[in-house]
């Protein structure tokens, strides 16, 4: 058992096949970057505080920089004895260094520092994503000003229900973004603390200055100790974030897959974002717009499961908490992925305004007609019943609303006599808009500013 940091109280080494199940290296080998600047705060800490000399301190905080090269040239080398990237770092370390490697671990804890690494990975993530998420949102906003006046059904129910302006669906999904980069920023907000020295669980007899190193780190220090082991809520907390976020883009994805089908034809693809079938030559498949849905799958996925691992644990450090870190790699790995194709993918598409605008038209103006009933004077219910009896003449008659014979307008109710035809256009329909935050189009004018102006804020 001596080669492990926890060997003394050993006599026997540990059996292969628990070897192997409680490795984490496999996975956690990416946090060596994070693991080696928390030890080199540390380490420097413990030199200030006159815990180890000045002189042992540098020649750790050199030995660290000295792995952390190895590791960013993908020199490194670990193995499954490693057990985890903490024992590797300071493995490797003892082998540059020497026996002052031994005493990097003075007032610290596994527990404080696999928190710490943990807190900086999701930092960084959550950096990443946000930009990400930017990007996104200003691919979405040129879309939206490239292709200003280009009207298409909205749907409820997935059946046409009232005219929109792409550029008012575009922004929608802007909306929604916007909402993600704050519940990201949160997450960056709950993961800057740092946790070094609680050491195990309850602090440690070792004068450490938790403020310097949380300071040199760019954190705060934590309030207490306990908690800082146990606590993984900035972890749920991006996880939440990239859940929603997945959602958000599969809800996004269901609509590129609905509008690039043929029976829709709204819109195409670029041929670099689409993909063929191996035996059927004509297909053209929105693949990409199909894993945004899927991937929301796998990202709600990650999300419960570091929730159900926490469900069942009390304060302190379980070796349960060591499952948290594949569901948070995955999650951030899949939205990176998810969000790298984005933004060419929506500047690349192109629409079909004709096709779009027809589909916009007929029955889909029936709200405009029992609006103008009731602006009017007519109880809106009553002007629903007359024009919902108007459709459904216009159905047996094979003509659309703005055809409908001005005898069966007055039929439905007489004041439908006096109803400008222009209002029974797509486009009639929607300068009709009034209200703040509508389709209308000095309303979307209104928004493309407001989406420019945050843009330009971030
Ligand atoms: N590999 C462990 C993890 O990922 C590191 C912490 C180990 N701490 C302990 N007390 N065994 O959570």
């Amino acid at each position: 058992g001596e080669k492990k940091l926890w060997g003394g109280r050993f006599a026997a080494s540990p059996a292969e096949a628990f070897e192997r199940l409680n490795a984490s290296i496999p996975f956690d080998v990416r946090l060596a970057p994070y693991d080696i600047r928390g030890s080199i705060a540390h380490a420097r800490m413990l030199g200030r505080c006159g815990i180890i000399s000045e002189e042992e301190s540098a020649r750790l905080v050199r030995g660290l920089e000295a792995v952390l090269d190895e590791v960013e040239s993908g020199e490194f080398r670990w193995t499954l004895a490693d057990e985890d990237v903490h024992t590797a770092v300071e493995r490797r370390l003892r082998e540059l260094v020497g026996e002052v490697a031994l005493k990097l671990h003075t007032g610290r804890s596994r527990n404080d520092q696999v928190a710490l690494d943990l807190r900086l990975f999701t930092l960084d993530a959550a950096d990443r994503i946000r930009r990400g998420v930017l990007e996104v949102m200003r691919a979405l906003l040129e879309v939206a000003e490239a292709n200003r006046g280009v009207i298409l059904p909205g749907y409820t129910h997935l059946q046409r229900a009232q005219p929109l302006l792409l550029s008012h669906h575009l922004l929608a999904h802007f909306e929604a973004l916007k909402r993600d980069v704050r519940r990201i920023e949160a997450a960056s907000e709950a993961a800057r603390f740092s946790p070094l020295g609680a050491a195990a669980l309850g602090g440690t007899p070792h004068p450490v200055d938790v403020g310097m190193t949380a300071s040199e780190l760019g954190m705060e220090p934590f309030a207490n100790s306990l908690d800082a082991v146990s606590d993984r809520d900035f972890a749920c907390d991006l996880l939440y974030a990239c859940a929603m976020l997945g959602v958000h883009l599969s809800r996004m994805g269901e609509e590129w897959v609905l509008w690039t089908s043929q029976e829709f034809a709204f819109a195409r693809l670029d041929d670099a974002y689409a993909s063929g079938s191996s035996i059927m030559p004509q297909k053209k498949n929105p693949d990409a717009w199909e894993l945004m849905r899927g991937k929301a799958g796998r990202l709600v996925g990650d999300l419960s499961s570091l929730l159900i691992t926490l469900k069942g644990l009390p304060s302190g450090y379980s070796k349960d908490l060591q499952e948290d870190k594949e569901p948070l790699f995955d999650a951030v790995d899949a939205v990176l992925a998810m969000l790298a194709v984005l933004p060419e993918m929506l500047r690349t598409a192109r629409f079909d305004a004709e096709r779009m605008r027809a589909a916009a038209g007929g029955f889909a103006l029936a709200t405009e007609a029992a609006d103008f009933l009731a602006a009017r004077g007519v109880p809106f219910r009553e002007a629903h019943r007359a024009v919902g009896w108007l459709v459904r003449r216009c159905e047996e008659l094979g003509v659309s609303l703005q055809d409908a014979p001005r005898e069966e307008l007055v039929a439905a109710h007489p004041a439908l006599g006096e109803l400008p035809r222009e209002l029974l256009t797509p486009e009639g329909s929607i300068r009709n808009r009034r209200s703040a935050g509508s389709t209308a189009p000095e309303s979307v004018e209104r928004q493309l500013a407001a989406a420019r102006e945050y843009l330009a804020g971030v």
